[in-house]
């Protein structure tokens, strides 16, 4: 048994970029991971498997819609779900394997197994308890369940996202409980590749926290693309009959009952903190009403020399959010300065178009009791965009009036998850919307759309 200076709770982008970063401050670093294999819910049932059926179904979409508009004939490929599973498949090995390089050039341990927190200092993994000077839990979330819906993953008819990303066959109907953004990346990607798609949301709007405008005009291009969706309705029960389900919801507005048959159900409707099995009331470490980790400005628990980070804690379940807290907190474990700057935190959905957004929306500048002022400016007028056919989106830009520092930016289009980060960079740097205006930027590209939004702040865009 060694005794360590660090142990991490959970390999996920959280524990494994903090078990690194913390081993590369000189610590001496084990990370405990139950699963068979390294990189938490993101690499294995989360970010990279999802990210892989996108593309694939986007690439068929491309096949189907636009290549004959090219002017590239031909046969239109058929899906074989089995190799596109495959593919998805070595996807996610190949970058689990790559973290497993990562710990063993780092020096890192990996003690295979499921953690508890026997007291401060030690962690049990099987039958052995290690010694450590820290332990930073990094157990990531679960999907949370919903009154009246049984999950049930292996048999493929009623399933969360995990079961979602490995169904047994492409399904002919497919009803998707929740509009936020595990139901519209998965919905969409199943839309694509054949399944008539309907989104129950219970909201009276999709992607809630979004942007309104964004929001509205995200919604409009996803029902151009065959989505359906029931607003304001409240879902009640799943019921399974001989392998096909029936959804029933209340809308909101009349309380009239409706029902929906689909062969598969996709239950999306927020994720919860996974702590079970760490023991953490019998050391004491307290957790919020609302069942995350508690912690304090340096992520340190209730508990001194236990920290928390990522999905366990409060915060958006973000995966780079969570990479961030794992370099801030190890820093701050090596007797550094850790940091994290939570008012520019990206998000991204990776739909066709790409929705990104970073810091306020205009609802939430206004409501700050800021002057705020707007750029937009419509990908239909960037040729890029237009060769691309997704110039139905538009960049817009928030600006304090007064200071005209930029406070948030909300791009839907092409790459919108690339572009977003010029605008990171300059909120980090505190720049001003004319900061980004007078930013020469390469043409043709998609970015020319956050310039000119940028510009729109000003005396206005070029090309509006
Ligand atoms: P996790 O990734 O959940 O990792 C926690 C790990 O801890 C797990 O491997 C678990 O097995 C292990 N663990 C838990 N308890 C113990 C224990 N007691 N002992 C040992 N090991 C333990 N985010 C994005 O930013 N971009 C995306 O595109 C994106 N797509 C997503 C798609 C889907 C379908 C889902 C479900 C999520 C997606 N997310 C995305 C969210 C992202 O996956 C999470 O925010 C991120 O994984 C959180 O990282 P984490 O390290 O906190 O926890
Ligand atoms: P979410 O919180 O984004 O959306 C859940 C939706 O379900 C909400 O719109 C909510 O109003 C709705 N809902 C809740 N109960 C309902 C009911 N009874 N009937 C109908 N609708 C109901 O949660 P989601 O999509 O499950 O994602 C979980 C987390 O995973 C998110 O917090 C997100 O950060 C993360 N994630 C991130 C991705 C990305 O960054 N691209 C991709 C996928 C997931």
């Amino acid at each position: 048994m060694s005794t360590y200076d660090l142990i991490v709770i959970g390999a996920g982008p959280g524990g494994y970029v903090c078990a690194i970063r913390a081993a590369q401050l000189g610590l001496k670093v084990a990370c405990v991971e139950g699963r068979e294999t390294l990189g938490g819910t993101c690499l294995n049932v989360g970010c990279i498997p999802s990210k892989a059926l996108l593309h694939a179904s986007h690439m068929l979409h491309e096949t189907h819609e636009n290549f004959e508009k090219m002017g590239l004939m031909g046969a239109k490929p058929k899906v074989d779900w089995e190799k596109m599973q495959g593919y998805k498949a070595e996807t996610v090995a190949g970058n689990t394997k790559g973290i497993e390089f990562l710990f063993k050039k780092n020096k890192i341990d990996w003690l295979k197994g499921w953690a508890s927190i026997e007291a401060p200092g030690k962690v049990k993994v099987g039958d052995q308890i290690h010694e450590t000077k820290n332990i930073v839990i990094a157990s990531g979330s679960e999907p949370a369940s919903l009154k009246g819906v049984e999950v049930d993953n292996a048999a493929g008819v009623v399933v969360d996202s995990t079961g979602a990303l490995s169904l047994p066959k492409i399904p002919k109907s497919m009803v998707v409980i929740g509009a936020g953004v595990i139901g519209l990346e998965l919905g969409s990607a199943y839309a694509r590749l054949g399944a008539e798609v309907t989104v129950v949301e219970f909201l009276d709007a999709i992607t809630p926290g979004m942007d309104g405008e964004v929001q509205k005009q995200f919604q409009k291009i996803l029902a151009k693309q065959g989505l359906k969706f029931v607003l304001g309705a409240a879902v009640s029960e799943v019921e399974v009959e001989k392998g096909k389900a029936e959804v029933t919801y209340k809308l909101r507005k009349d309380d009239s009952e409706h029902e929906i048959k689909a062969e598969c159900v996709l239950v999306a409707t927020g994720r919860r903190p996974y702590v079970a099995g760490l023991g953490l009331d019998k050391v004491g470490v307290a957790l919020t009403d609302r069942g995350f980790v508690q912690i304090d400005e340096h992520w340190q628990t209730s508990v001194k020399g236990i920290y928390a980070i990522g999905d366990a804690v409060p915060g958006p379940m973000l995966a780079h959010k969570a990479e961030d807290e794992g370099m801030a907190v190890a820093e701050v474990i090596a007797g550094k300065h850790g940091h994290v700057n939570y008012d520019v935190i990206p998000g991204v959905i990776y739909t066709t178009p790409e929705v990104a957004s970073v810091g306020l929306t205009e609802e939430a500048a206004k409501e700050s009791g800021r002057k705020v002022k707007v750029g937009k400016f419509p990908f239909m007028g960037n040729a890029r965009a237009k060769a691309l056919f997704q110039a139905e989106g538009f960049v817009k830009m928030i600006a304090d009036a007064e200071t005209d520092r930029v406070l948030g930016c909300h791009i839907i289009g092409p790459n919108a998850g690339e572009m977003i980060h010029e605008v990171c960079v300059a909120m980090e740097f505190g720049a001003s919307a004319q900061d980004i205006a007078l930013t020469c930027h390469a043409h043709p590209t998609c970015s020319e759309a956050v310039r000119e939004a940028a510009l729109a702040c000003g005396d206005g865009a070029i090309h509006a």
